[in-house]
């Protein structure tokens, strides 16, 4: 039976998790809460990273050694990078980098050093399961959401991604800056601040690993407005919704 770890970067989709473990416990490793429980029938841990590459790490590394998980799935927000990914839209990491490692001359720049690498791959079968789940929620997301909210929020009808995040300790806050990351890394959907750490650490530890994030914003000058509400409105809700399609398609394999 998988006993499968729960990243969630914002506390309201843990609050909503948590609701549905008939049986949570906690348990506080590192500074963290660990909510153990059952989910449709299957073990989960779930828990909130923090925000950044070294907190996320940290919250895989604990998730692998102290609670046995063997598979680890990531939630949260994104910046949109690449042209079409819109507000409202969600999107799943293929393959994740680090946009801020820089060891050059001594390392191509964005590869980790002594791992012949910059790119990270999610686990194509565990992504692929996510993508349904993902598909399955985005069909009926203004019953999710609720049409008022839509409305706010503009949102046009929410797309799947799949393909490169990047991830790096910065919020990418003008157009100036998401411009540069653009130009650096053509193929970049998104953008956020713990993804490519945890694939990183997965990879590590030979752990299935799939993040799906919904886009909160361009990551440019009006990043921030509003950042807040539109987790609790749109990114929460649309999150729980994916989960709740991959839980319970899990009971039906
Ligand atoms: N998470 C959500 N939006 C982001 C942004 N613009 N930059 C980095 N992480 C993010």
């Amino acid at each position: 039976m998988p006993r499968i770890g729960l990243i969630a970067a914002l506390h309201d989709e843990l609050s909503t998790v948590l609701q549905r473990l008939p049986d949570e416990q906690r348990e506080s490793v590192a500074g963290r809460d660990f909510w153990c429980g059952h989910w449709h029938g299957h073990a989960l841990v779930a828990v909130l990273a923090r925000v950044g590459k070294v907190a996320a790490a940290t919250t895989a590394t604990a998730l692998i050694e102290r609670f046995g998980v063997d598979r680890i799935l990531f939630t949260g927000t994104a910046g949109g990078l690449a042209p079409g990914v819109r507000v409202g839209d969600v999107v799943l990491a293929r393959t994740l980098l680090q946009h801020d490692m820089d060891a050059s001359p001594l390392f191509p720049r964005h590869e980790v050093p002594l791992y012949g690498r910059a790119r990270f791959d999610a686990d194509r079968r565990l992504s692929d399961a996510v993508a349904a789940a993902a598909r399955t929620a985005l069909g009926h997301v203004e019953a999710t959401l609720g049409a008022h909210v839509v409305q706010e929020f503009a949102l046009h009808a929410p797309a799947l991604h799949e393909g490169l995040i990047v991830s790096g300790d910065r919020f990418v806050a003008t157009a100036a800056a998401s411009a540069a990351l653009r130009a650096e890394l053509p193929d970049a959907l998104a953008v956020e601040m713990e993804g490519a750490a945890v694939a990183q650490v997965c990879h590590d530890y030979g752990i299935p690993f799939a993040a799906l994030r919904t886009i909160s914003d361009r990551a440019d000058d009006s990043a921030h407005v509003d950042f807040t509400r539109f987790i609790a409105r749109v990114a929460s809700p649309i999150s729980a919704a994916v989960l709740e399609a991959y839980f319970s398609s899990l009971s039906n394999m």
